[in-house]
Parts: structure tokens; sequence; C-alpha cells
């Protein structure tokens, strides 16, 4: 039941601290060095071969499975390909024993998820499924599986699945990492550390709700928005965006922040509502100079960023600061404001947020 809560998708938001923490409970432990994946039996040999990894997916999945490419190619040096379920399957992929695949699935019975592990399999893949339903289609098949707990999810719009499937992408780049040389000791503690910290820091983003809810309030009658971002921040954006559309029919566009002066920036127009993800060090001066641009076009920015980069605050209207974390971790934390974002600008509209119309939790049909 709904616990006290209007929708299961909010009551599903505010879960995520629990499911983020289940999620890691005994595989990752402050005080062991050891990622206890215990249904991935995947050696260091068997890693060894594998030359190529596909992460495949539908929808949400799809995006967590974005971040999880970055990720994997980031901490164990291997190269992946993220693609649609029902793109993969009928576009003859190359496939042989030297492929991994991660498919990634919250209910574990998704129909185009299913026959792409098939036809991996048929070809010889080693195929992984990540997935929050035991003795699933997918977790049945599968030659490995990695269970996310966040608990059954009943709001067709995926929220905490998504995030626990962040995770579980972490732990399979550390083991991975970890297992072919390329994270040191010294990076697995300290990226661990600050993993086991994250459900804490998710709370704490909860609590400033009322920021997201007055931007949501003063936006809800916008027809379009736009999710800008770069790197990891682009792979948030895109989930952002999706989860607007979803439950409140508002047209969202997700941008590779530095790629919309080579688009559609000419739809960026006066009192345009743009979101803007600016958690990567590395990428922050340039985003900065893009949500420039928009300001200029008269767009109304609401800006993410870590505690600390006040310069958010200067080129945007509203800034939300999220508790500091490594920026490869941040996807976990600031698509928390986006979903909530979502949920307050559908409820606004009078949306039905549990069951938007024309989704099914879970589609069975290719
Ligand atoms: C869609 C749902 O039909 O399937 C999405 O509406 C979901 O919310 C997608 O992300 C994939 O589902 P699953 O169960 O394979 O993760």
């Amino acid at each position: 039941e709904k616990g006290g809560y209007e929708h299961f998708m909010i009551k599903e938001i505010y879960e995520q601290p629990k499911a983020l923490k289940d999620t890691m409970t005994s595989r990752i432990m402050a005080d062991n060095d050891d990622i206890i994946l215990d249904k991935i039996k995947i050696t260091k040999e068997d890693l060894e071969k594998i030359n190529r990894i596909y992460v495949i997916a539908c929808g949400t999945a799809y995006h967590a499975g974005v971040v999880g490419k970055y990720v994997i190619e980031k901490l164990a040096r291997i190269p992946v390909e993220v693609d649609f379920a029902s793109e993969f399957r009928y576009r003859n992929p190359i496939i042989d024993s030297n492929t991994l695949m991660i498919v990634l699935s919250q209910s574990g019975e998704t129909a185009d998820t299913l026959a792409a592990l098939r036809l991996g399999k048929e070809n010889g893949a080693r195929v992984i499924a990540i997935t929050n339903v035991v003795g699933s289609s997918v977790a049945r098949e599968a030659s490995d599986v990695l269970y996310t707990w966040a608990g059954p999810e009943i709001a067709v719009a995926s929220t905490k699945a998504y995030t626990t499937q962040l995770v579980a992408m972490y732990m399979i780049a550390l083991h991975f990492g970890r297992l072919n040389g390329n994270v040191t000791l010294e990076q697995y503690r300290e990226i661990r550390d600050e993993m086991l910290k994250l459900p804490e820091k998710a709370q704490a983003i909860l609590e400033q709700k009322e920021t997201i809810q007055k931007f949501a309030y003063a936006h809800h009658t916008n027809k379009d928005m736009f999710y800008l971002g770069r790197g990891l921040d682009f792979a948030v954006a895109l989930e952002g965006a999706l989860k607007i559309k979803e439950i409140s029919y508002v047209h969202a566009e997700a941008y590779a922040a530095g790629e919309l002066k080579h688009g559609t920036i000419a739809l960026i127009e006066k009192g345009i509502p743009v979101i803007a993800l600016a958690t990567q060090d590395e990428l922050f001066e340039k985003t900065i100079s893009n949500i420039k641009e928009v300001v200029s076009r008269g767009a109304h920015v609401i800006a993410f960023a870590f505690e600390g980069n006040d310069d958010i605050a200067k080129v945007s209207d509203v800034a939300v600061y999220l508790p500091k974390t490594l920026p490869i971790l941040a996807p976990v934390l600031s698509v928390i404001p986006l979903q909530l974002l979502a949920y307050y600008t559908a409820v606004e509209r009078g949306c039905d947020v549990d069951k938007p119309r024309n989704l099914a939790k879970s589609v069975t049909v290719e």
C-alpha cells in the first residue's frame, strides 16, 4: 500500500535511500576490500577474453545503461556499446564468445530485452542480467545475475529501480576494474566509501523538495522543456526528460549541452524552462558557458551542481546544490530532483501519475 503517500511514485522516490542501501548491503562493505557479487561468476581469466560489452535494455533501464557505459569504460577500460533491445536484436549485431552482454530490466520480463538476451546466448555471449525480480525470465535465462534490491516498484514511471540499477552498474564496473587491474585498491576504497554514503546524501536531497516543487508549480503550464548536461550529466538529462514526458506529457528534450548550438538552439525561446546539470568537474566551465547561451535567449534555468560550486547561482534563476560526492557517482543524486520535478509537474497538471496513459509497467509483447 501507499503508506500515507498520495501516489506510489512519490513513495518510491522516498524509498530510494533504503533501496540504495539494500542493493549495496553485503556486496560492498566498509571493512572489506572484496566486492561480493555472488551470482556473477566471471573470473579474471574470463574477463581477459572479453573484448566488447553490450549493455541492452528498454526505457529507463536503457538510461541506466548509458551511465553504465561511461562507468565501465572509465573503471574497467573495456569498450561498451549501449543499445535499445528493440534495435539491437534486429541489426544483426556482432556477437561471439568474447562478447559480454549486460541486460537491464526492472521486471525481468520485457519481451525485447529477453529476446536480445536469447540472441546473445545463441551466439555464444556471456550474459549478465541486472533485474529487480527474483526468478524473472531474464534472471532464469542469463548466465549471471545481479539483483537490485529496490523492492516492488508499482508506479509505471521507474525511479528506485533506476537508481539501484546505477549502483549495480558501479559495482560491476568496480569488480571488473579490480579483476583486470585498472582500479587500484586505493581507488576502489575511495569510490566504495563514497558509494556507502549515497543513501544518506539521497536523503538530504529529498529534504530540498520545496525548491523543486516551487519550480514545478511555476512552470507546469509550459509545453516544452530542455534538459542539458555533458558526460554523465547528459545521461541523467535523458532520464530526467523521459520522466517528465512519461507522466506529465510535457514535451522535453535532453541535449548534450555542447551539441545544442549544432542543432536546436533556435527552440530556446523566452520563458522556456531549462534544467541544467553541472556536476562534472572537468566539464563544469563548458557547461556554465552553455547555460549562459540559453540564459541570453531568455530561458528560465534551474541548475544543479555540487555544494561549493556557487558559480551556478550567477548564471541561473534557481540553483540547487547536491551533497558533494565523486563526480562519477553524481547520477545517483542528481536524478532525484528530476524525478521530483516530473512528479510535482504531473500532479499540478492533474495527470494520473502512477498510471500514465498508454504505458504499461512491463511490456511483454514485441
Ligand atoms: C516500459 C515501462 O514499458 O518498460 C518503463 O513503461 C520501463 O517504465 C521499460 O523503463 C523497461 O522495463 P523493464 O522492466 O525491462 O526495466
